[in-house]
């Protein structure tokens, strides 16, 4: 019945009559709230690029988590700045690992509050990958050659000397995988995006016994300029090339899926789009082809272009945080990783 029998703007007239019609709603447990955890004690550092977010020492991040439980936040998701860093990575396995000592105080002082550990490498790196780094044999002086002929503006996407390994790394990932469990973590979520990882931690664990410990799979992960505030933060820029050749190239919807398929076949039991607001679209066409949880990762750029145009007062914060929250779960993301997490719990 078209106009004017057919007048949408009716259900539109107050709050009241909008709210009832509302098709997505937000809550706080929708929300995921990352910590970086840095050694010290009494440390709050506000990260430049991020207001509001900051490297916290343990006891402070035990602070965090207590607040975070009492704004009913869906969780919380660790990542750490080891004392020293090595080839091996071994502050992200290592017992006394920054996130196992974080995990193991937060869990003694905060009681159900979902903790994720991240599972990455490149904190613990001292090259920043994601992986084991091996250089490449000399071909003739065919790296050097390369290197000489691109200029500083051209560098190459990965340094043409050296590469990153895939299996010698899923053996790292497990066994840090299996270490953050043990100090208590609830979920683990790789998001190196090696091949095979998400098979291999389920194995570790499993072997452990550590059957009952979920994967988030970061299943479909860009590789994207809006990570670089995280950078910063997590102290985990790449000391030379980038991460092409193992993210996922930002032009790729179907082979999103195909990652996506391949770790629900591992054995993920949720799985990640991350960075969200410029891949909407791959978190609706996961949604609309899967149907295990779905987070997504409103990443620590989309955090700081919205920050900044707050700060110089062209944006209302409190409109553009929940109106971009909502676009990520209108899409189709149940759970969504934010650094406004807490700013929108108390808004709710
Ligand atoms: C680790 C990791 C990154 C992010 C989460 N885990 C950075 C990267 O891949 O370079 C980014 C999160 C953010 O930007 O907020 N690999």
């Amino acid at each position: 019945m078209p106009f004017p029998t057919t007048r949408l703007r009716r259900m539109r007239q107050s709050e009241p009559l909008r709210s009832m019609v509302r098709e997505t709603r937000l809550t706080p447990k929708n929300f995921i709230y990352p910590l970086f955890v840095c050694p010290g004690e009494g440390i709050r550092k506000e990260i430049s690029s991020m207001p509001g977010v900051y490297n916290l020492s343990v006891d402070e991040a035990v602070k965090e988590a207590k607040e975070s439980k009492s704004f009913g936040l869906g969780g919380i998701i660790l990542f750490g700045l080891p004392e020293t860093k090595d080839e091996i990575a071994t502050g992200a396995w290592a017992d006394d690992g920054i996130v196992q000592r974080a995990t193991r105080a937060i869990k003694q002082e905060v009681r159900d509050l979902v903790v994720i550990g991240d599972v990455c490498l490149c904190e613990y790196m001292s090259h920043g990958h994601c992986g084991v780094v091996q250089k490449k044999k000399q071909t003739a002086g065919a790296g050097s050659l390369a290197q000489q002929g691109s200029g500083a503006a051209a560098k190459p996407a990965i340094d043409p000397e050296y590469e990153i390994l895939n299996d010698p790394t899923l053996e790292i990932l497990a066994k840090t995988a299996v270490s953050l469990a043990k100090a208590g973590i609830d979920i683990i979520a790789p998001s190196d995006m090696m091949d095979g990882r998400v098979g291999a931690i389920r194995k570790g664990l499993d072997q452990a016994g550590l059957a009952n410990t979920p994967i988030l799979s970061y299943a479909a992960k860009f590789a994207s300029g809006f990570y670089g505030p995280f950078r910063e933060a997590a102290d985990s820029a790449p000391q030379f090339g980038d991460r092409r050749s193992y993210q996922m190239d930002g032009a790729n919807l179907r082979e999103a899926m195909r990652e996506i398929e391949l770790d629900i076949e591992e054995g993920a039991d949720m799985i990640m789009v991350k960075p969200a607001m410029p891949y909407l679209d791959v978190i609706a066409e996961a949604r609309r082809r899967f149907d295990l949880p779905i987070a997504a990762y409103q990443v620590s750029g989309e955090y700081a272009m919205l920050q900044a145009a707050i700060r110089n007062g062209w944006l209302d914060r409190d409109r553009v945080m929940l109106e971009s929250l909502t676009s990520i779960r209108r899409a189709g993301a149940q759970l969504i990783l934010t650094y406004f997490a807490k700013d929108a719990a108390k808004l709710l």
